[in-house]
């Protein structure tokens, strides 16, 4: 029986990280981590604060989606206070530290699809969402929400089914949240410091895309594009090259991988 439960001094002890999980607040259920994380930023909470959740019964996703996190998913948020700079390169941070902790965590090689969905066998195993409120150059605080579908039977959702996946549906067991937790809050911690240090994370965010060189759609507001993931950019568009020859470069969108 993996353990499983939750609670700040088993996410922190010996974690050895100074900034990420200063503060861990666990919650059995909430709406979404998001909202609670906005709140404590709002109020000046310290920089690495983590608000998990159980479930969620009104987990968002980007483009106002839904997100589903039933109990034995993970479902949290990490409060930032970037740079205006580093702002961009959340996305890519945040999904380098989820696929990096699901390999440490679990031995599973997972993708990632542009911009940060996390994919093993080109199905979906985490969403990321950034929120963040910005001033001029100044940014109030950023919000990276995290879920992952950890202890998830997929036939118990079957809407999700055709284009999900989930760490134990993967090992054919039962995951240690906690293992995974505690893996994400470190490579996190690694991946923030060498940004704020003035590092790059960006190569090792291009290479690790499983989308370039590959045919795609792209959904970026009520356009839709199509052609070969040529690129992307240093502040994480993509160079999309078209049929034509012609390129364009999209800022937000949802990918489908065609080939
Ligand atoms: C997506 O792929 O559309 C992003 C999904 C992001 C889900 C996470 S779960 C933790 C945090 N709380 C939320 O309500 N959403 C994010």
């Amino acid at each position: 029986m993996v353990e499983n439960n939750l609670s700040p001094a088993s996410i922190t002890g010996n974690l050895g990280t100074h900034v990420i999980g200063q503060r861990v607040i666990c919650y059995p259920s909430l709406a979404s981590t998001m909202d609670v994380a906005k709140q404590e930023a709002q109020l000046g909470a310290v920089e690495g604060t983590v608000v998990i959740a159980d479930e969620q019964t009104m987990g968002r996703g980007r483009i106002k989606r839904v997100w589903l996190s039933p109990k034995g998913s993970i479902a949290l948020s990490i409060i930032l206070y970037p740079s205006v700079v580093n702002l961009p390169s959340l996305i890519m941070l945040a999904s380098l530290a989820v696929a990096h902790s699901i390999e440490t965590g679990t031995g599973l090689r997972s993708q990632i699809k542009w911009p940060n969905d996390v994919l093993i066998n080109d199905r979906k195993v985490c969403g990321i969402l950034i929120e963040s409120s910005v001033r001029g150059n100044i940014v109030d605080y950023a919000i990276i929400g995290i879920g992952i579908n950890v202890n998830l039977r997929l036939s118990d959702f079957p809407e999700i089914q055709p284009i999900a996946t989930s760490l134990s549906a993967e090992l054919g067991r039962d995951v240690s949240r906690l293992r995974v937790i505690r893996q994400l809050l470190i490579e996190v911690e690694r991946l923030y410091l060498a940004l704020q240090a003035g590092g790059s994370i960006y190569e090792e965010w291009r290479d690790s895309l499983v989308t370039l060189g590959r045919r795609v759609q792209v959904k970026s507001g009520k356009t839709i594009y199509e052609g070969v993931a040529e690129s992307v950019a240093r502040d994480g568009s993509l160079l999309l090259r078209h049929s034509n020859g012609s390129l364009s470069r999209i800022v937000a969108g949802d990918t489908t991988l065609r080939d």
